[in-house]
C-alpha cells in the first residue's frame, strides 16, 4: 500500500515536471510550417493536401457566417462567433491557424518539429511533445470526441469510422 502510494505520487510529481517542462517550450508553429514536408508522398506524405481539403481547415471560415452569427446569439453570446472565445476553443487551434490544423490532434510542434522525420527515432519526437492518435487502440476516437460532442451547438451525433474516412490520412 505504501509502495503504491509513494509509486503515485512519484508518478503525479513526474506528470507536472513534464507538463511544466513543456509549457515553456512547446509553441504552436501553424499546419503551413507543415506543408513543404507532408505534401509529397516521397517525403512526409500526404496528410498536408488532405487537411487542406478538409472541413478542419476552412473551421474558422464557418465562423464568420450570418448563420453562426444567429447560433452565437441564441446561445447568450453579445460576440460575433469569430470574436466569441467559446466558439474558438474548437473552431481554431492557435493564432497561427485558420481552423482545427495539425497541432489541434498533433501538440504544438515547436519542440519536436526537427525532432521528427526520415531516420529520427519518433520516441524522440513524442518525449518532445507529439502526440500520436491512434485508429486502432481508439485513442484517436477519444480525442475526435473532445470537440465532437454535445457542446457543439451544432452536434448530430459522431460515428468515429464514418467520420475518419473523410479525414483519413497516414504515411508514405
Ligand atoms: C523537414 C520536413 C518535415 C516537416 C517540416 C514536418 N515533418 Fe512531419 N514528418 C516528416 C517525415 C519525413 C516523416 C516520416 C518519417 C518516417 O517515415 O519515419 C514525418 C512524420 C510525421 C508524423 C508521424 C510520426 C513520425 O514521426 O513518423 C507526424 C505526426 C508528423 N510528421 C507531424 C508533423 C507536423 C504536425 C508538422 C508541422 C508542425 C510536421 N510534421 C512537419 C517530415 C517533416
Ligand atoms: C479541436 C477540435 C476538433 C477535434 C479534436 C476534431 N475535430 Fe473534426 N471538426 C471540428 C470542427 C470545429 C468541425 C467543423 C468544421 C467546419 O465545417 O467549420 C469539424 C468537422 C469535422 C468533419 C466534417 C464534418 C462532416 O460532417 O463532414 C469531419 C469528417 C471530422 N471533423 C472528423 C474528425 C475526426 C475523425 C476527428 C478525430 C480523429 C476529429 N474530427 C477531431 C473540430 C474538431
Ligand atoms: C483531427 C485530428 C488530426 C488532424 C487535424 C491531423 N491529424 Fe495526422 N493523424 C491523426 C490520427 C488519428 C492519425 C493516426 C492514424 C492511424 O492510426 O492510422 C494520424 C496520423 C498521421 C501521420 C502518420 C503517422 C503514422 O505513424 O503512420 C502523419 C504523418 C500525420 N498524421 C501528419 C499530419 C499533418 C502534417 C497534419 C496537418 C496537415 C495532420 N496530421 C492533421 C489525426 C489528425
Ligand atoms: C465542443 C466543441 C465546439 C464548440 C464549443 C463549438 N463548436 Fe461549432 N462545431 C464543432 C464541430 C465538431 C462541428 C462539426 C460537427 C458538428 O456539427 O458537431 C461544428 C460545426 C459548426 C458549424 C457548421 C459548419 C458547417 O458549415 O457545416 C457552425 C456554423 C458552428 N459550428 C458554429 C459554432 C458557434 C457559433 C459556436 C459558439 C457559439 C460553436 N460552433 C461552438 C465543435 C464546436
Amino acid at each position: 500500500m505504501k509502495n503504491a502510494v509513494s509509486f503515485l505520487a512519484l508518478a503525479l510529481a513526474f506528470t507536472a515536471l513534464t507538463a511544466f517542462t513543456f509549457s515553456g517550450s512547446n509553441d504552436f508553429v501553424g499546419s503551413k510550417s507543415c506543408k513543404a514536408c507532408h505534401s509529397n508522398a516521397k517525403m512526409g506524405g500526404t496528410a498536408y493536401k488532405t487537411w487542406e481539403g478538409s472541413s478542419h481547415a476552412k473551421a474558422l471560415a464557418s465562423l464568420k457566417t450570418p448563420e453562426a452569427d444567429k447560433i452565437a446569439t441564441e446561445k447568450g453570446f453579445k460576440t460575433k462567433a469569430a470574436d466569441t472565445k467559446e466558439c474558438l476553443a474548437c473552431h481554431v487551434t492557435s493564432a497561427k491557424d485558420d481552423g482545427v490544423g495539425c497541432e489541434s490532434c498533433h501538440g504544438a510542434a515547436s519542440a519536436y518539429k526537427s525532432k521528427h522525420g526520415k531516420g529520427k527515432d519518433v520516441a524522440d519526437a513524442i518525449a518532445a511533445g507529439m502526440i500520436l492518435p491512434k485508429v486502432d487502440d481508439g485513442s484517436a476516437e477519444k480525442q475526435c470526441k473532445t470537440c465532437h460532442n454535445d457542446k457543439s451547438p451544432t452536434f448530430k451525433g459522431f460515428k468515429f469510422k464514418e467520420m475518419w474516412t473523410k479525414i483519413a490520412h497516414a504515411k508514405g
